[in-house]
């Protein structure tokens, strides 16, 4: 069986994987529809793209709001109000913290982290400290988001061989490929089936 997925994106900055998941969509390689893009960042790249495909773009401004709180319960009623089923974040610059958040999207939200978790975890600029470590292997992780920043559940890891790499810059590129091509093959994975949560582990489960 397969469902259609109704998803929201968050992110903050260049829109490379927000891209990636809309031409996935289109290449009809997610069963789902992007439904809004929610930013704290009104010049964010994303932006150009939601307009260029008719996403309708959700502008968070943290500095209305007295605390970070508040301003996620903004993104929650937004999240009630296109009814979404599952929120990706793809750079989003902020970590998530209000409960009432958390309570009622319980492992719908997740993430893409350019490591392989728990190396560089909490790092905002990972695929740097990977090539300055010397790593000849990085990667990337696909986790379920709780409130231990880049601590929840691993839904999705992959490899990536940084040993040619000659920059940091050439090493998030590296990254990054991957980054598009396993983000919109783990989002499809919600529309065949779940995840069950034991312990630490997240469960595929089809149907
Ligand atoms: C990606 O490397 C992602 O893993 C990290 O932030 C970066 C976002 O890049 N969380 P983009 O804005 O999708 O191009």
């Amino acid at each position: 069986m397969t469902r259609t997925v109704n998803i929201a994106i968050l992110a903050s900055g260049r829109g490379s994987n927000f891209k990636a998941l809309v031409d996935a969509v289109r290449n009809k390689e997610i069963h789902g529809e992007i439904a809004v893009l929610i930013t704290d960042n009104p010049h964010a790249g994303a932006i150009e793209y939601a307009n260029a495909a008719n996403i309708p773009v959700e502008t968070i401004d943290f500095k209305e709001f007295t605390n970070r709180e508040d301003a996620d319960k903004k993104i929650k009623y937004l999240l009630d109000s296109y009814g979404i089923d599952l929120v990706a974040l793809a750079g989003y610059m902020r970590i998530l913290r209000a409960k009432e958040l958390f309570d009622a999207y319980r492992y719908r939200i997740i993430n893409i982290h350019p490591s392989l978790l728990p190396a560089f975890k909490g790092s905002t600029h990972a695929q740097k400290d990977a090539f300055e470590y010397g790593c000849k292997i990085s990667g990337l992780t696909i986790h379920f988001v709780t409130d231990d920043v880049d601590g929840g559940p691993i839904i999705y890891q992959q490899a990536v061989d940084i040993s040619g790499c000659e920059s940091a810059e050439d090493t998030a590129e590296r990254i990054l490929r991957e980054e598009h091509n396993a983000y919109k093959k783990v989002i499809d994975s919600f529309s065949k089936g779940r995840y069950l949560i034991e312990g630490k582990k997240a469960v595929y489960v089809r149907g």
